[in-house]
């Protein structure tokens, strides 16, 4: 079976070398298409793949019609809005992703970036610290867990709240302290870090009534994705209250007016969250082996099109 690898975003090389070793140990071959820019390499490459693994590479409608031999594809971290599920099933296209491999790796960046933030971005200035301040996350799960973890060692209070788990659950975890709602979430908290999926119900969500509920000197971090925020509420409340400050390593498509909040806003040029050799490693080796097993005994954990 031909499996490539196509990543407009490159692993590092450490990690293409285990993916190789786990595709060529069963028996299968690699291809790889990287840095590319035009979609219609993308189109060409997948004609003849039978397994694809991608990063945040828009497998859409057309991608799938153009891989004729394509069974499953695995998106290799959380997120897997970038997959026309849809498009997939009709294909009878298996599509997976890789829960939980590369959370740390974006936890890590949510502290570094807040470091960043609350520092005035290292300008000299007199800045804040994060001991004893309340850190709110929005969406317990993987990544949301770690930045709970990492955030205790720096001494924060630590909240959280998950549409899908009850206060128990979250009581239960030892790290945080379960809220009623995410409107209680943003007023209780100095910080709140995003960490729910790009869906339906949450694009846009992150606007001007939630935001606002954030006490003075309120910090947005968004490693999440830039469409749960709705960027003309929220350039409009910052215009507002020149206390707010916006944190994001999601690019918005504002980001030249957000700009204008010189001091208060900060935005990775390139999604850097999981960018790390660790997180590489561990999503594309979790891929390979998913394909792997998947072409070996049928096996489905981590479907998402089901
Ligand atoms: C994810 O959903 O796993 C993260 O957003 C990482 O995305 P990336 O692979 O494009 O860096």
């Amino acid at each position: 079976m031909k499996v490539l690898v196509a990543t407009e975003k490159p692993f590092a090389k450490v990690a293409v070398d285990g993916i190789r070793e786990v595709v060529e140990k069963n028996g299968h071959t690699l291809a790889l298409l990287e840095k590319y820019t035009d979609v219609n390499d993308l189109y060409a490459a997948v004609a003849d793949a039978d397994a694809l693994i991608v990063r945040s590479d828009k497998v859409t409608k057309e991608v799938v019609e153009h891989a004729k031999n394509l069974k499953i594809v695995v998106r290799a971290g959380a997120g897997y809005d970038n997959l026309d599920l849809e498009a997939c099933t009709a294909h009878k296209i298996v599509a997976m992703n890789t829960p939980g491999q590369n959370s740390n790796a974006v936890a890590e960046l949510v502290m570094g970036m807040l470091v960043y933030a609350v520092r005035n971005f290292y300008n000299g200035k007199s800045g804040s610290e994060l001991l004893g301040k309340k850190l709110g996350i929005l969406a317990f799960g993987n990544v949301g867990r770690n930045v709970a973890r990492i955030a205790k060692g720096f001494g924060m209070d630590v909240y959280a709240y998950d549409a899908f788990m009850t206060a128990d659950q979250i009581n239960a975890s030892g790290i945080a302290k379960a809220v009623a709602n995410q409107e209680a979430l943003f007023e209780t908290c100095d910080v709140v870090s995003l960490h729910i999926p790009a869906t339906a119900e949450t694009k846009g969500s992150i606007n001007y009534a939630l935001v606002n509920k954030m006490k003075k000197g309120g910090i947005l971090v968004n490693t999440a994705r830039k469409e749960v925020i709705n960027e003309a509420e929220l350039l409009k409340l910052m215009a507002e209250r020149t206390d707010l400050r916006y944190i994001a390593d999601v690019m918005p498509d504002a980001d030249a007016d957000f700009k204008a909040f010189e001091g208060r806003y900060f935005a990775t040029p390139k999604k850097m969250g999981a960018q790390t050799e660790e997180a590489n490693v561990n999503a594309g080796i979790a891929a390979a082996n998913q394909i792997a097993a998947f072409f070996k005994d049928g096996c489905t954990k981590f479907q998402v099109n089901k």
